[in-house]
């Protein structure tokens, strides 16, 4: 079994004080840090841009793990490339209405957005909505297109949401498939919730609240880990 990896979410940080924020959890044991892009039309919030990206970029050089909740992300990934992000996951729903596409055909404007995040020199993911199907990622990941698959546990938007744990069955779909793909489970994510996601196959937590939230940050990634081990 691979090791987890923990992704705590920035969306949950004081972002008065980011790059101190992000050194401390880092210190504290996150393997990556997960930052939240929303565009207030994909979904109702804004948040950060890669004008952020990039000024975090001189005070860490922690693995970004980019989750971009925007309609058109292809229009961003040069800008975030630039930026010094590392991994770049759009949603699916964001490329082509999930009605449209089939479990058994790729759709080129898919393929050619995941070609085009890692032509730009990042690690390409695709983001699934609670109500989008796992299997209509099937034919990216045969081809070996993808380097993660982000599994949403809430509804994308906010953090602090409760859990849906029927999401995390799509982890088990996945895993059944793919033993060595990077599975990210986002959204209500705790000690607790991390059982259910590591069981399912869940191999990348992020938690925003969780974790930003806890008086021992430490502890509860700890407390993730052994989750993951048990
Ligand atoms: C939700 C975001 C999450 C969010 C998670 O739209 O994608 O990354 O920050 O926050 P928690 O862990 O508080 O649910
Ligand atoms: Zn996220």
């Amino acid at each position: 079994m691979s090791s987890l990896i923990i992704s705590p979410s920035i969306l949950s940080a004081d972002f008065a004080t980011l790059a101190d924020e992000c050194k401390r959890i880092v210190e504290l044991g996150a393997d990556w840090l997960h930052i939240d892009v929303m565009d207030g039309h994909f979904v109702p919030n804004l948040t950060i841009g890669a004008p952020v990206v990039q000024s975090l970029r001189k005070h860490s050089k922690a693995f970004f793990d980019c989750h971009l909740m925007v309609t058109n992300p292809q229009q961003w990934i040069k800008d975030f490339a630039k930026a010094g992000a590392d991994m770049f996951t759009f949603h699916l729903e964001a490329i082509v209405d999930p009605q449209q596409l089939s479990s058994s055909q790729a759709h080129p404007a898919v393929v050619e957005a995941a070609q085009q995040v890692r032509a730009a020199g990042m690690k390409a993911g695709v983001a699934l909505k609670p109500d989008t199907l796992a299997e209509l990622l099937l034919p990216y990941l045969q081809q070996g297109l993808l380097d993660m698959v982000l599994v949403l546990t809430v509804q994308p938007g906010f953090g602090g949401q409760m859990f849906m744990a029927e999401a995390v069955q799509k982890c088990a779909v996945l895993r059944q498939q793919f033993p060595q793909l990077l599975i990210e489970v986002d959204g209500g994510i705790t000690a607790e919730t991390a059982v259910a996601a590591a069981e399912a196959g869940a191999n990348v937590f992020v938690a925003g609240s969780a974790i930003f939230g806890a008086a021992e940050p430490a502890q509860v990634m700890q407390q993730m880990r052994q989750a993951y081990a048990a």
